[in-house]
Order: structure tokens, then sequence, then C-alpha cells
């Protein structure tokens, strides 16, 4: 990966509007990453007046990211879907992915132009990993794109990830087929990662934090229930301990941040396909 890239202004494309914040810019300023711009430090720095916390949920759920792929490649995954990968910052999938089995394929998905096009100049040159620009609740424009043909092998288990992205979609939004698909799509050993802001936590301003970005940032965003977030793994056989506090999910494996679970905010869990269910699935996956 070009590390190097990462400098200068390459990253902010022509047409940006720098008065318009984003919320992948917001989270990349809340991460400590350097792609973003006054107007989204700006929005951030009222988050976190009104959740002081709020750096330290967004490492939470980097972690717990970290935690799910290693988790899928001890389960013998070797490529990986990244619906609403972000801005790369430090530990981007291909990296702690190839890190630990050099072999991996990574497709990154985001709609949102500076991680576009920040994540090409990081990606140029790099042969396992691509961006696909696409709306991942339009399954079939991320499905058929080109380099996920090109990265993803459908017939060997992948690693779908869709990490702090879906609550960024709006409720009037039918998700919940889109990620029918994904399941569809899939072999069995395949495994799917959510992570998921919510109003659930009684310490988590929850609201609030959505309402600032929204009023700024006019992108939609949905604050979806435990159950509702447990619907979206559908049949798959969801991991110990189930979807829990991100920070609850499997703390030991990389040290805990600081944040104690009940003031994360984010539900998250790691489901995975099991062999029964192939039967109902290979003639849609012949088809396609
Ligand atoms: C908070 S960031 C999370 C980034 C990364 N997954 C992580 O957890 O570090 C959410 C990302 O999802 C992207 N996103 C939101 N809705 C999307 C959609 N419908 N299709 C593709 N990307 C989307 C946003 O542009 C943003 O980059």
């Amino acid at each position: 990966m070009g590390s190097s890239m990462a400098s200068g202004t390459g990253w902010i494309p022509e047409n940006l509007d720098p008065a318009r914040p984003s919320p992948a810019r917001i989270y990349d300023y809340a991460l400590g990453g350097g792609h973003n711009l006054a107007s989204d430090r700006a929005v951030f720095d009222q988050l976190i007046k009104i959740q002081p916390n709020a750096r330290q949920i967004a490492w939470s759920n980097r972690a717990f990211m970290r935690r799910a792929v290693l988790f899928m490649i001890d389960s013998g995954i070797r490529q990986f879907l990244d619906l609403g990968s972000g801005i790369p910052t430090v530990g981007n999938v291909h990296e702690i992915a190839q890190k630990a089995a050099p072999e991996c394929r990574v497709v990154y998905v985001d709609i949102e132009e500076v991680a576009i096009a920040h994540s090409r100049l990081l990606l140029d040159g790099e042969e396992k990993a691509a961006i696909v620009e696409a709306d991942f609740t339009r399954p079939d424009d991320v499905l058929k794109h080109p380099e996920t043909r090109r990265l993803i092998d459908f017939s060997a288990p992948v690693g779908v990830l869709a990490i702090a992205s879906v609550h960024h979609v709006a409720a009037e939004i039918d998700v919940y087929s889109a990620f029918d698909r994904y399941r569809e799509k899939v072999v069995p050993g395949s495994a799917l990662a959510i992570s998921h802001f919510t109003a659930d936590f009684e310490n988590v301003h929850a609201k609030e934090i959505i309402e600032t970005v929204q009023a700024s940032a006019h992108n939609p965003a949905c604050l979806r229930t435990r159950s509702e977030i447990v619907d979206l793994f559908g049949d798959f056989e969801l991991a110990e301990p189930g979807v829990v506090a991100v920070s609850n999910w499997r703390p030991d494996i990389t040290p805990p941040t600081g944040v104690q679970p009940e003031e994360d905010g984010i539900w998250a869990g790691v489901a995975v396909k099991c062999p029964s269910r192939i039967s109902s699935t290979t003639a849609e996956r012949t088809d396609s």
C-alpha cells in the first residue's frame, strides 16, 4: 500500500463542496485521520460536546472490524467485500488480512467522493485490492462490477463486512432485501460482519448525534434496534457471543479501547453461512 500517496491534496476531488461536511470525513477525523476539512471538524467538535467519548466509540468500532477480519481469516476466508469502506486510514481491511494471509483479496465499496478518491490513490498499483464506486443497497451494482468479478471468486467463501455503514441507509430503503442478496450470493463458509449505531444504549446520545450530523451533512441515517440489526444476518448462524455491544465482541483478541460496553452505542456481530443452506441458493447462483 502506497501510504506516501496519502500526503498532498490529490485526495480532494475537483468538484467537492468544502462547506458541506460528510459522515465519512467526520469519521476519519474522529479516528485521527488526515482526510477531512474544516467543515467536518466543526461538526465533530459539536459531537464531542454531545458525546465526550465519541472518539473512543469510533476506535471501538474500528477495533471490532479488525477482530472480525481476523476471525474470518481463522475460518479460512481469503476474500473480502467491504460495504461502506470509508476513507482509508490506519489498519485497512487488506492490510489486516494480507498481514495474516498475503493471498487475501479485498473489494472496497463506497459512494462518498473523498472515500473513493483517496481509496483510488492508496490502492493504485495494488493487484489484490480495489475500490468500487457503488451504492451497496444495490447489490447487483456491486456484485456484477468488473473489479468485483476480477477479485472475488464466488465459488469460494467470502467475508462480507458492513462496518458502521448500514446506519447511513435511510429507513425507507429496503436494506434487508439487499442483505438477502449478499447472503444468497456467497457459498457456505462465508461470513457477514455488521456493526451498527443504535439508540438502544442509555448513556449514548445517539439521536442528538445523528441529528447533528444530518443537519449539516444532509445525509440519511437510521438508528436501528438490536433486533432489527439481528435481522440483517438472516439465516446465517451468529458466532459467539452473538450481537453485542461492539467492545464486547471477542474483546480478548485486541486490547480494549477503554470504552465501557454500555457507552458503545454500537451493536456488532459476525455470522456464518452454514452448509445446510446450500440447496436453497444453488439455483440462483447458477443463474447469476
Ligand atoms: C462511518 S464510515 C465507516 C467506514 C469503515 N467501514 C469503518 O468502519 O471504519 C461509513 C461509510 O459508509 C459509506 N456509505 C454509506 N452508505 C453507503 C451506501 N449506500 N453505499 C456505499 N457506501 C455507503 C459512507 O460513505 C462512509 O464512507
